[in-house]
């Protein structure tokens, strides 16, 4: 089966109480996009909304930091309960520190790959990690146009590792959902085409139906 995993940032920003309603009836994980305003041009969930988040949550939170210092916040969100912490690939940074802290602060390792990152970055990493996020979008803003390479990269690193959860994010909807299942990935994220569909439920029951190839 695969996972629907909703991003909060695409959700009424008035109203998270209700985005977080829909996501524990209709998905199976929570996606937090947490933004610094200097890794992205745009700033978003900071640590005391994501406490508030996960405390209301009924499913796993996932954090997708997309920081500059993603070291400076791991003791944080291990102990506000999130089961992934998932940073960038493209940082220059001790990244096998970063997985341990990550591992001893009881959470899963995952890292996210740009669009324009070569898929080779990660060979380093995949046996010590427990997801890759794969960007179908420039990361920084929800709502923007998927960018069709995705599904090729998404095979890509599959080949990498057959043991590795691939999440997709950005620019997730039924029409690419389909083929980037087909070539490996096991976590949809989706902000705008969750929180914009009439039917959550019918929504998720489609994505949860696409199925890896045996
Ligand atoms: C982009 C974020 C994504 C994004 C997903 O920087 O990491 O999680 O909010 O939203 P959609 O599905 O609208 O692209
Ligand atoms: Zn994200």
């Amino acid at each position: 089966m695969t996972k629907l995993a909703p991003s909060l940032l695409a959700a009424n920003p008035l109203n998270l109480e209700e985005g977080i309603r829909s996501i524990n009836e209709f998905a199976d994980i929570l996606h937090l996009d947490v933004m610094d305003g200097h890794f992205v041009p745009n700033l978003a969930l900071g640590i005391l909304t994501c406490e508030c988040a996960c405390k209301a949550s009924l499913v796993p939170a996932y954090a997708h930091l997309m920081v500059s210092n993603p070291g400076e916040y791991i003791e944080k969100f291990g102990n506000i309960g999130a089961k992934a912490f998932v940073w960038h690939v493209e940082l220059d940074l001790d990244h096998m520190k970063i997985i341990n802290l990550v591992k001893s602060s009881g959470m899963k390792p995952g890292m996210a790959i740009k669009p324009d990152t070569d898929c080779n970055t990660l060979k380093p990493f995949v046996d010590q990690i427990a997801i890759v996020t794969v960007m179908g979008v420039y990361p920084g803003f929800s709502g923007q146009k998927f960018i069709p390479s995705t599904i090729d990269r998404v095979a890509i690193i599959r080949e990498l590792s057959s043991r590795i959860e691939i999440e997709v994010d950005g620019g997730v909807g039924l029409e690419n959902a389909p083929a980037l299942v087909e070539n490996g990935a096991d976590i949809l994220v989706s902000g705008s085409s969750f929180f914009n569909s009439k039917d959550k439920k019918a929504f998720s029951d489609k994505i949860r139906s696409f199925r890896r190839k045996p």
